[in-house]
């Protein structure tokens, strides 16, 4: 599936460089040619002839390497792919690409490159979560760069939390939707999935139910159709789909917040089942059973995050898609949130409990556009996004 491309793989300073290796060896079984680059602090990690060893091929180092630019420029190294893969992507080398610096050999082809760039992250989550990083993040998303991962797990240092390294093999899948020469190659999507968790007391919140099941089917295919896919998920059960940009939030306003962070988009397919309140004044230390009960929780209304983008100017995404759960006169509810809301298509179904459907392999969907409706045979979640991924393919055209 990645027969003859050409891949120029970065392999920044971290703990995870050992991970790149494996990521080679996946690469190549895919038929793929990889050049390996190795920073100065990557070489404290893996050894340059084990690189070279997986590779099948030699590895560059040095800027200034009198027999390396003889035989190809660097300039030329930068352009010789179709694709560069930073991995890990230090928090260094990502404040590097952001800053245009070019000190060094991997910074330098990162910077005279014309050739689509995608990184996977890994730090420390503090570094991750460090302001200057977020910023540098913002930047690199503006430059067009794509992510994969940063996952969340234990670290190597003993904390927990984002800013693992994605697995070789999510990568590889994130290179092949990057490479890909399907319909939606080079289209960006937004998907919102999962529930949201609204906190009463640190331990205790209120949430809608979802599994998060439809939403990451979505985001598979869309990936399988080539997309760019970034996939803010709140607290789901459904693992995160591979080869996508994954957004981990907890709270309705974090999703926004999110939402708005990963625009501009060219479809967004907000699958999330989003709580429409959060507590007001949510206590800040637990609240205990012998302290006179819980007493009465204030409510306050959190943003419409579909209504929201749907009514965006300029960065209004070209095509908004909800879902509209109804447990009765579907058609008629479903066609007139589609008006509320503003947005383009509503996918409606009917979660009654009689249905099966929520938490379940099946739906039953009826789609609702601007020129009518028309029912879907029931179907696996798997069959509703690929039909609705084909139907934004066909859309966008
Ligand atoms: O109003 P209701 O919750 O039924 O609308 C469902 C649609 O709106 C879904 O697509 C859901 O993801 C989206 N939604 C949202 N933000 C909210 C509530 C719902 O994006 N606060």
């Amino acid at each position: 599936m990645l027969e003859h491309r050409r891949i120029l793989l970065v392999i920044g300073g971290g703990i995870a460089a050992f991970k790149a290796l494996d990521l080679i060896r996946r690469l190549r079984e895919r038929g793929a040619r990889v050049t390996p680059v190795l920073t100065g602090a990557a070489e404290e990690f893996v050894t340059p002839l084990s690189v070279s060893a997986l590779a099948g091929t030699r590895v560059f180092r040095d800027l200034f390497d009198l027999t390396d630019e003889a035989e190809m420029g660097h300039i030329e190294l930068s352009r010789s792919a179709d694709l560069i893969v930073v991995a890990p992507a230090t928090a260094d080398l990502m404040a590097k690409m952001a800053h245009g610096h070019a000190d060094d050999l991997a910074s330098t082809l990162l910077l005279a490159t014309d050739t689509p760039v995608l990184i996977a992250p890994a730090m420390n989550v503090r570094m991750w979560q460090h302001p200057a990083t977020q910023r540098n993040l913002d930047v690199l998303r503006g430059d067009g760069v794509t992510l994969a991962g940063p996952a969340e797990g234990d670290m190597a240092c003993g904390e927990y939390g984002p800013g693992r390294m994605s697995e070789p093999a999510e990568i590889v899948e994130a290179v092949r939707a990057r490479l890909s020469r399907g319909p939606l190659a080079g289209r960006r999507v937004l998907v919102t999935s999962g529930p949201t968790h609204e906190p009463i007391d640190p331990v205790r919140y209120i949430a809608n139910r979802s599994s998060g099941v439809q939403g990451s089917a979505i985001a598979r295919a869309l990936t399988a159709l080539g997309a760019q896919v970034v996939f803010i998920t709140g607290p789901a059960t459904a693992p995160a789909p591979a080869g996508t940009e994954v957004i981990a939030v907890e709270t309705a306003r974090e999703m926004m917040a999110a939402v708005e962070a990963a625009l501009p988009a060219d479809a967004a397919v907000f699958a999330a089942a989003v709580a429409d309140w959060h507590v007001s004044g949510t206590a800040e230390r637990k609240i205990k059973k012998g302290s006179g009960g819980i007493g009465a929780l204030d409510f306050a209304e959190n943003p419409d995050i579909l209504a929201t983008v749907a009514g965006m100017g300029a960065q209004r995404p070209a095509l908004v898609v909800g879902f509209a759960a109804e447990t009765d006169d579907v058609i008629a509810n479903a066609t007139a949130k589609r008006a509320r809301k503003g947005c383009d298509w509503i996918l409606a179904n009917d979660v009654s409990a009689a249905t099966g459907i929520m938490g379940g392999t099946e739906n039953d969907i009826i789609l609702i556009t601007g020129s009518g409706t028309e029912d879907w045979p029931r179907m696996s979640k798997d069959e509703v996004a690929a039909r609705l991924a084909g139907r934004i393919a066909e859309t966008l055209g």
